[in-house]
């Protein structure tokens, strides 16, 4: 059983991946905290509580964290791809939340959960990594509680947000640097690289939707998404980056990892938010200029098909909703 927190934007990756860790029974999902992102706190924040609402899941806390980056502001929104509310401008095809977010905020409600557990917790970032510094930084007695961080983030080749970067760590490069690199929590990175090659079909959201009422609900939250993907890949599909990384989170070892060297670019130049992850043989690092942050285990590789048969899988209903 994994012990489970999302820290999250959604966004319609964001709310697949909420969904399949809300519906597994393989996972005890202890909380759902948010952070700005692909759209303001306000939204995300209302969207998690929604997609836990579809899912049967008020029992969830829910709590509202960044509405910032750390350090220098960044006004970007991720409307071209998830639409002005996020889920494509169908977030009302989803239930009104029978409750409001947890008052302490998502850095507390964190904290309260890993001191309450007994085991360590897993904990997937799935969106800017600001919530995460935060609480690796106020509270460094509970990192020994963090059993590891699955985080969706980083492009190793090309970005999307710019030729270099990805949106998340490019939202707030500050506060990833700070986790993947000053910090020694074990973390897993899955890069864009790997979930660009995970990309979805149109028949398999059409298996979403004939899965069941959560899997009807979340393929009508696609269309924007679909459009933004068919034009970035050239072919009708979906990139559903957040979901790859929730799968991980739940069944450690799906993805193939390589321990590796990283940073985070902090500079104001056009590389701004790029991960610099050293893929040279340790022979070669030896003798030159050596990255000496934390070590990241980063995802480079999986069995794809079985990957998205797994996805749908997980939103196949089992549990009484
Ligand atoms: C990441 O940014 C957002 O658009 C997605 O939700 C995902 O977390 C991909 O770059
Ligand atoms: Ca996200």
């Amino acid at each position: 059983m994994t012990r489970l927190i999302i820290d999250t934007d959604p966004g319609v990756d964001d709310a697949i991946a909420i969904a399949i860790a809300a519906l597994s029974p393989d996972t005890d999902l202890l909380g759902v905290t948010t952070v700005y992102g692909n759209v303001g706190l306000a939204k995300t924040t209302r969207n998690a509580l929604r997609l836990l609402e579809l899912c049967g899941r008020d029992d969830v806390p829910v709590a509202a964290g960044a509405a910032m980056p750390l350090v220098h502001p960044q006004k970007r929104r991720d409307s071209t791809a998830h639409g002005d509310d996020g889920l494509s401008g169908h977030a009302d095809v989803l239930p009104e939340p029978s409750r409001d977010a947890v008052a302490g905020g998502a850095v507390g409600l964190m904290a309260s959960l890993l001191e309450q557990s007994e085991e360590p917790v897993t904990i997937a970032p799935i969106g800017p990594l600001t919530n995460i510094a935060v609480l690796l930084a106020a509270y460094p007695h509970l990192k020994p509680k963090i059993e590891r961080l699955v985080i969706m983030g980083g492009a190793l080749e090309g970005g999307n947000v710019s030729a270099r970067a990805e949106f998340n760590v490019w939202s707030d490069p500050e506060a990833a640097r700070r986790v993947l690199v000053e910090e020694d929590v074990p973390s897993v990175l899955v890069p864009m690289d790997l979930t660009y090659r995970c990309a979805v079909d149109t028949a398999w959201l059409e298996r979403l939707a004939a899965s069941g009422h959560v899997g009807e609900a979340l393929r009508a939250l696609t269309p924007d998404y679909v459009r933004h993907y068919t034009g970035a890949l050239g072919w009708p599909c979906m990139v559903v980056h957040d979901a790859v990384a929730i799968v991980e989170a739940i069944t450690p070892g799906t993805l193939a990892t390589e321990s590796l060297p990283v940073d985070i670019e902090c500079s104001f130049g056009p590389s701004r938010g790029a991960v610099i992850a050293d893929r040279r043989r340790q022979a070669q690092i030896d003798d030159t200029v050596a990255l000496d942050g934390n070590r990241v285990d980063v995802a480079v590789d999986t069995d794809i098909d079985q990957l998205r048969a797994v996805l749908l899988d997980g939103i196949t209903e089992k549990r009484e909703i």
